[in-house]
């Protein structure tokens, strides 16, 4: 016998976007738990995808892919949450190397590409194929706009009230998918082969307000920062141009160099008044 939907109190249905036949529409329990994932130098990428978790589990566990030398271990949890800031199109190497530590198998997924209102290109094709290569069921995918940590008048502010009313609303949509059993796979946007890395021609550079306290060093996931003779050094090779030591330093003495920070403010300038909307996929 066909069953019927759902009906809340107040007599409404709530709409269920999986598509699939055996599932009605009802509204969703928050899970007990799941894990996030997550690499957010400048803090824009944690912010939106802690908004994200808050709407899809009673229990989180974070973990920092950031921290350098600490090895990620297989979720505990059904569902993983993996947010990562899109650089140059493209999901940073650090977070990718990471993920292909993890094993996936029997898990699923949500990824969050946290974008600085440019464009995300390859970034989430990237992301969840890596996660796919794991063995991840990607259930839901989102592109979300944080402000710009190079540029922050770009996209200032974001994630804000209305972003945030927006990624609770996916993830109560998430929940639905995930409670019906769908397994219908996610698509993004995105090209493979994916567009050439960015490169680094510059590293964030210490001004004498510096006063060696050593944070940046500390705080670099990919170990460019050196403290040597009482001088702070900074291998060109291995920095990822990720700003997190920028964003750390308490003097306020690591910066771009200006050569570069003008340019990029002139490349984004056009950026400053442009509301780019989240895109969420299921
Ligand atoms: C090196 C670098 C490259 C970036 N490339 C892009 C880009 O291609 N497109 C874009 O829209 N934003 C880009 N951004 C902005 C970040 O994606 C955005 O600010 C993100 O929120 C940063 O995450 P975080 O605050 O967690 O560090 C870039 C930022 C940096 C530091
Ligand atoms: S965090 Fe700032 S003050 Fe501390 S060592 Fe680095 S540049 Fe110097
Ligand atoms: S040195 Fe480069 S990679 Fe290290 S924190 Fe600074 S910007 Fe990021």
């Amino acid at each position: 016998m066909e069953q019927t939907p759902d009906t809340g109190a107040d007599g409404e249905v709530s709409a269920c976007i999986c598509y699939n036949k055996r599932c009605y529409g009802r509204r969703k329990a928050m899970l007990n738990m799941a894990e996030f994932y997550y690499f957010s130098p400048t803090g824009g990428t944690r912010k939106a995808g802690e908004i994200f978790c808050r709407g899809i589990s009673e229990h989180i566990k974070a973990v920092d892919l950031g921290v350098k030398d600490r090895a990620v271990t297989k979720p505990e949890s059904h569902l993983a949450v993996i947010a990562a800031p899109v650089y140059g199109g493209r999901i940073p190497s650090v977070v990718t190397k990471k993920l292909t530590e993890l094993d996936g198998r029997g898990k699923n997924a949500v990824t969050l590409a946290v974008y600085g209102t440019r464009a995300y290109e390859d970034a989430l094709l990237e992301l969840n194929r890596t996660l796919e290569g794991k063995g991840f069921y990607v259930a839901a995918s989102a592109a979300l706009v944080a402000q710009h940590s190079i540029v922050p008048e770009v996209g200032r502010g974001r994630p804000n009230r209305q972003d945030e009313e927006e990624i609770l609303a996916f993830a109560g949509k998430v929940l639905e998918k995930l409670e019906c059993g769908s397994d219908s796979p996610v698509k993004v946007p995105g090209n493979h082969p994916y567009k050439n890395g960015m490169s680094v021609t510059m590293t964030p550079v210490s001004s004498p307000d510096c006063c060696q306290c050593g944070k940046c060093a500390a705080i670099c996931p990919t170990g460019a920062v050196k403290m040597e003779n009482g001088e702070i050094l900074t291998e060109l090779e291995t920095c990822i141009m990720c700003m997190a030591c920028v964003a750390a330093c308490p003097k306020h003495a690591r910066a771009l160099p200006d050569v570069l920070q003008e340019k990029t403010e002139q490349k984004l300038a056009g950026l400053k008044s442009v509301h780019r909307e989240n895109e969420f996929f299921l």
